[in-house]
């Protein structure tokens, strides 16, 4: 099976995917903006061709010049797993008419507004909602949706511009902290916790589920710089905080016709019970969810995934062993990193459950969290049960201190 994988260097799970692919028997042919010596080894040694092109954002040019490259061999599948790429992704598999989704289905992943109308029209329950160019726009949405109100771009990604409004004066800020946004969406403000539902379906069969949630919210998150984030898979999907999303999640699949490929939604839980959408997308979630995901089934879902793909089904029998907590430290103080403050004591207790720790190295400079997403520090613990659990990753976030001076 030849297998067109777009960006198989770049975000970091890529060449875990790419080398997924490779695993389950597909060439691969990937297609990126670097230059094949910068992929990651996982990456490269698994690609059957690469043709690097100047700019994937140029997507006349990137199918012109994969048609090309691609003249006299067939392709089975054109599969990408990067947000920005996914329009692409679709416009390939019409020139090439191979099985997926069209560039139709796919607008829906993209444009939060008209996802959230697919998701509405389908009777399920999304934040009141408007699209605005202009400020009179803005304000005549904020008007039927009331306060508190979310103002944030229409085609955002990780929290960027996004603010909270509790009342006018804070729209008319938020206004002006965005004015460099073309389009915006404006949001009734959802209370509550805030959780993600993650899938891989095959042939429109969901043979992968998961729930987690994330501590902190990612807004609260992108602007704090001293929190670190708690990101915790839930094993049992079943209990009160985690079913009304897998509920909506089924539903929310089914409006948007979905049927193969990982999807990564997120929803709020309301102190009711209720499950409120939030965005979803037609690709894996990044932050290192999926490998999160892997730790909590001891799964790899980057060859599930390109077996889901490629034969159908995930290759893996799914044992739901553990609750996983994933930590993304953020060192303190500024410079280089000197040391560890409270690590030996943590593993002395809860070594055994640590399934995954990786700070940056003593005398390597702090890194910037708002371009390396892992920050300072990267821990997964995981247990069976929830509330141990969360004590354990609770006390990696507030004992374990990585200090930079
Ligand atoms: N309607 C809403 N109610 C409450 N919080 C929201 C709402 N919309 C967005 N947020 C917060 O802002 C974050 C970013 O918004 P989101 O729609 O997920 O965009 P993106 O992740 O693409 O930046 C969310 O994770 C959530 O914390
Ligand atoms: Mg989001």
């Amino acid at each position: 099976m030849n297998v067109v994988f777009l960006s198989p260097g770049f975000p970091a799970e890529m060449p875990y995917f790419t080398r997924g692919l490779a695993q389950v028997g597909a060439k691969v042919f990937g297609v990126g903006d670097q230059p094949a010596a910068a992929l990651a080894p996982e990456a490269r040694e698994s690609l059957t061709d690469y043709l690097q092109v100047r700019n994937l954002g140029d997507e006349d040019g990137v199918v012109q010049q994969v048609t090309q490259w691609l003249r006299g061999r067939s392709v089975d599948r054109v599969e990408s797993l990067w947000e920005t790429q996914m329009l692409l992704a679709a416009r390939l598999r019409e020139t090439f008419r191979v099985p997926g989704m069209t560039v139709a289905q796919t607008v829906p992943f993209r444009d939060k507004e008209a996802m959230k109308q697919v998701v509405e029209r389908a009777g399920l329950r999304v934040p009141h909602h408007g699209r605005a160019r202009t400020s009179a726009e803005a304000w005549a949405v904020v008007e039927r949706v009331g306060y508190p109100a979310i103002v944030k771009p229409i085609a955002g990604a990780g929290s960027k511009d996004t603010w909270r409004c509790n009342d006018k004066d804070e729209f008319a800020a938020a206004l002006q902290k965005t004015r460099h946004v073309d389009e915006l969406s404006v949001e009734e403000y959802i209370d509550g916790e805030e959780l993600t539902f993650d899938t891989v379906c095959a042939g429109g069969r969901m043979l992968y589920h998961n729930v987690a949630w994330y501590r902190p919210k990612p807004m609260i998150l992108a602007q704090s710089p001293w929190i670190s984030m708690q990101n915790i898979c839930l094993r049992d999907t079943s209990i009160p905080m985690a079913r009304p999303g897998v509920e909506l999640g089924g539903k929310v699949l089914q409006a948007l016709g979905f049927t193969d490929g990982f999807t990564h939604m997120e929803w709020f839980l309301t102190a009711k019970g209720e499950a409120v959408f939030g965005e979803i997308g037609a690709r894996a979630a990044g932050a290192r969810l999926v490998h999160a995901m892997n730790y909590a089934s001891d799964l790899d879902l980057f060859r599930g995934w390109a077996s889901a793909t490629c034969h159908g089904h995930l290759g893996q029998e799914v044992n739901r062993k553990y609750n996983a907590s994933m930590v993304f430290k953020r060192a303190q103080g500024d410079g280089i990193v000197r040391r560890y403050e409270g690590l030996q004591q943590l593993m002395a207790k809860y070594g055994q459950h640590v399934a995954n720790l990786e700070l940056t190295p003593i005398g390597q400079p702090k890194r910037d969290w708002k371009k390396v997403v892992v920050g300072d520090g990267w821990i997964v613990v995981r247990h069976p049960d929830l509330q141990f659990t969360l004590e354990m990753s609770e006390r990696f976030v507030t004992d374990l201190r990585v200090v930079a001076e």
